[in-house]
């Protein structure tokens, strides 16, 4: 009985090696699927580069097996027809079998075909229904290639975006923008494999999805707040690394409060923000249009002077949306400074040691964008505090190396030497304090051609500064804020 399945299925293999090599693909790649399916069940395999073999690679070479298998048993065909054109008898035998399903063997073929077809059918659709969810994945997006993405992985995970998938700002809903990423997606995997992508990656991304199909998915315009109190505390660069604390009102609003506030201005429907930039990070913008809902147009020009032919030529439109004032919503990069106030609010520089501040800064600024840089910072430090506070550093040495791991990490946060981003490669356009962000329109310096309006640099309309660097700012105490 065995023995007669095992030859109708000989029969419909054929006995060339290009079907039977199909054959031993699509059987050896489909058991070691199952195989990787199962360890992943049992929570044995838990490595992006495995669930990449079990969904992406292996069922490649698991259909070019069953491809394989039919065009084997032609070409074989063709090549017998060919060699036995000159006999009449092997013509005979070769022309196209017939179907004859009286006969229990073709009845047998038939039926393991159709068996083995309905497996076959089941398991790749299967495999890759897994395949597409697991390329949605922020494993897949962040680690498969893991030293190209890693800037972009490493500061995402520390994010308030840190449970959003990449998928979902950089590909959005809908089967036009899948398969449009499913084909850059192809490119970068050659640009991977091949080794000609750019670092740093360039930004801004030329082909980011608009964010009404992004960001508002989650983030409801209508439905901001009005105002908020935002506390930012610095430490001056003196010996006690003294606090500085600012805290300002921003003016956020809503986006159907009308009024004045930063998204009832920017993102009101009604109103149409278009600006044209000169340089390829969108820093330097040459003027800016303002579509109002009756049709009126507002234009404003940088120093108020009309742009010249080779502005209008080299200039690039854009339509503003959310992305152009939260470009980094997620791939939040500090600078030395920002880095190590944070990290003493949060405790994990210990504040009294001397000059932290100012040496911290320092020692991340000066060092260089090499692999070796974190022993570079530990060297540093170390010979800094045994030479100039010796006394402390004998007394408190656990605090000061707990400070300088801490320094470290903040490098190797915010740069990557093998991608060739450091500090500041990437501009924040929020604000206006380390780059140009909302200055870059709102420096009073845009006006109308007859000079009459200009894009507001007015202090108190985006925000109102409660307190500017102050030591222990009255206004925080009587609201309570510690
Ligand atoms: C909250 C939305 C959001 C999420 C989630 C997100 N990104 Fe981004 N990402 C952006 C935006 C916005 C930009 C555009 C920056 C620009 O154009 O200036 C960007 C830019 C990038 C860039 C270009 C280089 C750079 O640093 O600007 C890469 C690479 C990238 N993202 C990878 C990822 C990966 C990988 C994930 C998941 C681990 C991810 N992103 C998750 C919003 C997001
Ligand atoms: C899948 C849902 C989702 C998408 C898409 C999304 N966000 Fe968010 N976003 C969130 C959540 C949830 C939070 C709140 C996190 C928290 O409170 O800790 C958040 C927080 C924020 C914040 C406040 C961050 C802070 O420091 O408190 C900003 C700004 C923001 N998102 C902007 C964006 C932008 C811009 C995009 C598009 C590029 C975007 N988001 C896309 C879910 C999303
Ligand atoms: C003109 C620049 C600008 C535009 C355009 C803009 N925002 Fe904002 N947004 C800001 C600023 C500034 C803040 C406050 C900054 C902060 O919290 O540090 C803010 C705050 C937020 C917050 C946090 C709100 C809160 O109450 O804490 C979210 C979420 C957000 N924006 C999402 C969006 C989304 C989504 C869009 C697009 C529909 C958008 N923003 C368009 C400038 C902008
Ligand atoms: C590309 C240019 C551009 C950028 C960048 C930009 N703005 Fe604006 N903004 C405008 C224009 C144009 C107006 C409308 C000026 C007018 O017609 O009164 C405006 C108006 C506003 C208003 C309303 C002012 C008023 O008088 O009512 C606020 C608030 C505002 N912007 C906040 C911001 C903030 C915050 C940022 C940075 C996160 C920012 N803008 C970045 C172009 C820009
Ligand atoms: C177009 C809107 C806008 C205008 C005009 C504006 N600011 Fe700001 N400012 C912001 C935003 C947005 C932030 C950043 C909030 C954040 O860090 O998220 C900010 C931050 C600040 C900070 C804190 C910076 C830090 O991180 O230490 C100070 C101080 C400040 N602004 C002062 C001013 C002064 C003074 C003026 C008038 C010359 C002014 N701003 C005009 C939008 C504006």
């Amino acid at each position: 009985m065995a023995k007669r399945w095992a030859v109708a299925l000989m029969r419909l293999l054929g006995r060339n090696w290009i079907t039977l090599f199909g054959a031993s693909l699509t059987t050896v790649s489909g058991l070691a699927i199952c195989a990787f399916l199962l360890f992943g069940l049992l929570g044995l395999a838990d490595s992006p580069y495995l669930a990449m073999m079990a969904l992406l690679v292996l069922p490649a070479f698991f259909v070019l097996g069953l491809i394989l298998i039919p065009v084997g048993a032609y070409v074989d065909n063709r090549r017998r027809r060919a060699a036995g054109n000159s006999s009449q008898e092997d013509h005979r035998r070769d022309s196209y079998p017939k179907v004859d399903f009286n006969k229990p063997s073709v009845r047998r073929a038939a039926a393991a075909a159709g068996f083995l077809t309905v497996i076959n059918v089941f398991l790749v659709s299967a495999v890759s229904f897994q395949g597409v969810s697991y390329m949605d994945t922020p494993e897949f997006c962040g680690e498969v290639c893991h030293s190209v993405m890693q800037p972009e992985f490493d500061a995402y995970k520390d994010s308030p975006h840190a449970r959003v998938a990449c998928v979902d700002c950089h590909i959005g809903p809908g089967a036009p923008w899948f398969v449009r990423s499913k084909i850059s997606g192809m490119g970068q995997m050659l640009a991977v494999t091949f080794d000609t992508y750019q670092r740093p990656i360039p930004t801004p991304v030329e082909n980011l999805r608009p964010s009404q199909d992004t960001c508002e998915q989650c983030h409801w315009p209508a439905k901001f707040t009005g105002d908020r109190i935002k506390v930012i505390r610095k430490y001056s660069d003196d010996e006690a690394n003294t606090p500085l604390t600012t805290a300002l009102l921003l003016h956020i609003g809503g986006g159907d409060q009308g009024g004045s506030g930063i998204h009832s201005w920017h993102i009101d429907p009604s109103k149409q923000t278009t600006y044209v930039s000169l340089d390829p990070q969108r820093q330097t913008i040459a003027w800016v249009e303002v579509r109002e809902a009756d049709g009126s147009l507002t234009e404003y020009f940088a120093r108020g002077q009309a742009p010249t032919e080779e502005q209008r030529a080299q200039g690039v439109r854009r339509i503003m949306d959310c992305i152009d004032c939260h470009n980094r919503p997620t791939h939040i990069m500090h600078l030395p400074g920002r880095a190590l106030d944070q990290a003493i609010t949060e405790g994990r520089v210990d504040r009294s040691i001397p000059f932290i501040k100012k040496m911290g800064v320092q020692v991340l600024t000066q060092v260089g964008q090499v692999l070796a840089a974190p022993e570079q910072i530990a060297q540093q430090l170390r010979d800094y505090y045994q030479k100039n506070h010796f006394e402390f550093y004998n007394s408190q040495r656990a605090m000061v190396e707990d400070a300088i791991r801490e320094i470290q990490s903040i490098y190797s946060r915010n740069v990557f030497p093998q991608m060739r981003v450091s500090w500041g490669t990437y501009p924040d356009n929020i604000g206006h304090e380390y780059f140009p962000g909302c200055f870059r329109c709102h420096d009073g310096d845009h006006t109308t051609l007859d000079g009459s309006r200009s894009i507001e640099q007015d202090c108190t309309s985006c925000h109102t500064v409660l307190a500017w660097d102050e030591e222990s700012p009255a206004v925080l105490s009587d609201l309570g804020i510690r």
